[in-house]
């Protein structure tokens, strides 16, 4: 047996990279430019860089929002020379882009360059996996470098900012947007942000490759009561600093000169009209210096929320709170003149805004380089290149997760044993990609049955029924089905959600496999053959019968571009799984909102008492498949836990590490969880919470000792007074391989 030590940051979530200076550095060069060109514009010109509409230019996808995109090419380019507009979103190509800048350089009065964006979120034409898939990887380098990759697609296509990442902490599998996120943890969420911003801004956002950053939606949108998208957020400020802002400040942290405003209204005030977050909290707190752009009409939707009594109403709410550009609506646009000149809104007020667009413009380069990336030329090179679809099938196998895996059932052989792959997403390529991936090309997907072909010794051993429509029958399809499975040795049951059942909008009411699909499973497993699910979905799922007993269990998400390649890498055994839900699976729906780091209450559930307990009739609280679980293709022990001390004192630090061993036949990462508990505290405090990572490659029968370091710092909470704080006293501390059991011991924290 071999033995290695590593050592871990303890402090992972805490350290994060500072602001690159350049970005500041450059900004302030243009800033006697930007005072200048305040100092000329009118009126319509400054609401006009503050209005951002859709791109009639150049090649957009379907929409991806409510009503008719403008498709009218003349009335924009005629508000670009104008100067009535000076952003647009949601159309790529090098050779527009240049036109569209060329109209705003050449024919417009004070020839201020337009700011091109687009919802680039999981790739551009090369699709990485969806983010949630991705977070499941807890790779945070391997994040940072598809960011990269999707940035230098979207820079080379004439884009400077993508609407990304999406850094809404979830805790309710309800929601549809769960899957355009990192999950339900903070931390993890945090690491996530940044690493994405990262890689979107590069070392310097003026690269022509690189884009703007847009953690969004500020703030707290992921706490959408029921998880109905839209639907109102309601909580203490202790749980909005604590969860659902650090993300955000984690995203500023590393760079991110731009977030997008919400839909929800949060405490009683929309958060598109909300001084205190946008300006109190935001700037005045936090310093942040970039600007702010409202979601899709978000600002005119204060009207229906019944904040506003009207279009300009709303505009004087929306500016005054600190959203700075507005998307779509025009209302901006239709009504800031009027609302200065009659005194509504303080010209300073809307400098203000002006100049923190002009200055993030300055920061990206385009005053120097207005053209930035937008040339064929790199277009066509780098736009869904070799590496990159090599990085996309990396990603993929990174993202899958193993649930379960009876009697070694996965890896499948190669060869000599007979595979019937059953089920709507076996052959079918429109939902590889995922939700969020509006500009994929469609015809570089790889489906699974493309992918376990090219993995096959023998092809010809593999039989391909698709069974079932997503969620309608398929005459005759069970028949063929069954037939199918009766002729092999083993089934591969591709079931789950289509791309269009999760994302925007997306909301459900059971999280479960819809019903034809369920039935499908049912009628194949009494064939009494060896079943494997490959479980594609945008959330975490309710799973039952057939699909819950299956012999093996992988999460596919959505793996993007490379998704049958990717899978059958890992189902063939060429490489381990390796991923950690990012989200907990509850046993029902009913159990939502449900995540791991929830508070004990009064009357926790103890396993020998079970009477007058918060539980539910039908199950305990444990998770199906807790947070941070995942399997490799060998078993790994854990031993006891090794602390420094039993003290941690207040300004030292602690040790605490556990020795892993590699018990099976076969390489295996682990992924050793530090999580802890504040046992007594003045505000009551989750049961468990993340504080650190680490992963571990072990060879067969390999220990490796995973140590990490913790300090104060890794136990602050927000305190009664809103600031974070940290008290004496007894802590509970795991080193396990997810959020549910695992080798656990105590320490205390002196002062
Ligand atoms: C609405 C979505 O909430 C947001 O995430 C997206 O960036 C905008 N539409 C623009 O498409």
């Amino acid at each position: 047996m071999t033995r290695r030590t590593l050592m871990a940051a303890g402090s992972m979530g805490l350290a994060l990279v500072a602001a690159p200076r350049a970005l500041a550095r450059r900004a302030d060069s243009h800033r006697e430019r930007v005072e200048d060109l305040i100092a000329r514009m009118t009126l319509q010109e400054k609401a006009g860089q503050l209005t951002l509409f859709n791109d009639p230019f150049r090649w957009r996808p379907g929409n991806v929002n409510p009503g008719d995109f403008d498709t009218d090419q003349e009335k924009t380019a005629q508000q670009i020379r104008d100067g009535h507009v000076g952003a647009l979103f949601n159309g790529i190509g090098a050779e527009q882009a240049r036109y569209a800048q060329r109209l705003a350089l050449e024919e417009s009065r004070l020839g201020i360059p337009m700011l091109f964006a687009a919802d680039i979120i999981h790739g551009l034409r090369t699709t990485f996996p969806v983010p949630l898939g991705e977070a499941a990887s807890w790779d945070l380098d391997l994040a940072e470098r598809t960011a990269r990759a999707a940035a230098a697609e979207g820079g080379a296509s004439g884009i400077h900012q993508t609407y990304a990442p999406m850094v809404d902490v979830a805790r309710d599998q309800r929601w549809g947007r769960v899957v355009e996120g990192a999950g339900e943890d903070v931390l993890l969420n945090k690491l996530f942000a940044a690493a994405r911003t990262r890689g979107f801004q590069g070392d310097d956002l003026a690269d022509p490759l690189s884009l703007l950053a847009t953690p969004k939606h500020f703030a707290a949108y992921g706490a959408a009561e029921a998880g109905l998208d839209y639907n109102t957020t309601d909580m203490s400020e202790q749980t909005l600093r604590g969860v659902h802002l650090p993300p955000f400040q984690s995203a500023f942290e590393a760079g991110a000169l731009c977030t997008m405003s919400a839909f929800n209204d949060l405490n009683g005030v929309p958060t598109s009209g909300n001084h205190w977050l946008l300006t109190e909290v935001l700037r005045d707190e936090w310093g942040f210096t970039g600007f702010v752009v409202s979601d899709y009409t978000s600002e005119r939707e204060l009207i229906a929320h019944g904040f506003a009594e009207d279009d300009r109403d709303a505009a004087r709410i929306a500016l005054t709170a600190g959203v700075d550009m507005s998307m779509q609506s025009g209302i901006y646009l239709a009504h800031i003149p009027d609302l200065v000149e009659s005194g509504d809104v303080a010209m300073e007020v809307l400098d203000r805004a002006v100049r923190r667009v002009l200055m993030t413009k300055a920061a990206l380069g385009l005053f120097d380089n207005p053209y930035r990336g937008a040339d064929p030329e790199v277009e066509r090179r780098v736009v869904g290149s070799p590496a990159h679809r090599d990085l996309a099938r990396e990603a993929g196998r990174k993202s899958v997760v193993l649930l379960k895996n009876e009697n070694k059932l996965l890896p499948l052989p190669k060869a000599g044993k007979r595979i019937a792959l059953i089920g709507p997403f076996g052959a079918d390529r429109s939902n590889v990609f995922g939700p969020w991936s509006i500009f994929a090309d469609r015809e570089m997907g790889v489906t699974f049955e493309e992918g376990f072909r090219a993995a096959l010794t023998d092809a010809s051993l593999l039989t391909v029924v698709k069974g079932s429509d997503v969620e309608a029958p398929l005459d005759g399809g069970i028949e063929a089905a069954v037939a199918a499975a009766r002729d092999a040795d083993v089934v591969v049951l591709a079931v789950g959600e289509s791309h269009n059942m999760s994302a925007e909008a997306q909301s459900r009411v059971n999280i479960v496999l819809p019903a034809p699909q369920q039935a499908l499973a049912e009628a194949v497993a009494a064939v009494g053959k060896p079943v494997v699910v490959l479980l594609k979905t945008g959330r975490a799922l309710e799973l039952s019968g057939a699909v819950k007993d299956a012999g093996a269990i992988m999460v596919t998400w959505f793996l993007g571009s490379e998704e049958g390649a990717a899978a059958a890498d890992v189902i063939f055994g060429d490489h381990a799984p390796i991923g950690r839900l990012p989200i907990s699976f509850s046993h029902y729906s009913g159990q939502q909102p449900y995540y791991y780091s929830r508070k004990a209450t009064g009357r926790p559930e103890l396993p020998e008492e079970s009477e007058y307990k918060a539980r539910f009739r039908e199950t305990s609280n444990t998770a199906l498949y807790p947070f941070g679980h995942g399997l490799g293709y060998a078993p790994v022990s854990y031993g006891e836990i090794v602390l420094g001390s039993e003290t941690l004192p207040w300004d030292g630090e602690l040790t605490a590490s556990v020795s892993v061993t590699n018990t099976g036949d076969r390489p295996v990462d682990e992924v050793v969880q530090l999580y802890v508990r504040d046992r007594v505290a003045s505000l009551t405090q989750p049961e468990r919470l993340l504080k650190a990572f680490q992963r571990v490659t072990l060879a067969p029968g390999e220990t490796v000792e995973a140590a990490f370091t913790l300090t104060r710092q890794d136990l602050l909470f927000i305190g009664r007074d809103m600031a974070p704080t940290v008290e004496p006293g007894w802590f509970d501390l795991w080193l396990a391989p997810n959020a549910q059991g695992g080798p656990h011991t105590q320490f205390r924290l002196v002062r």
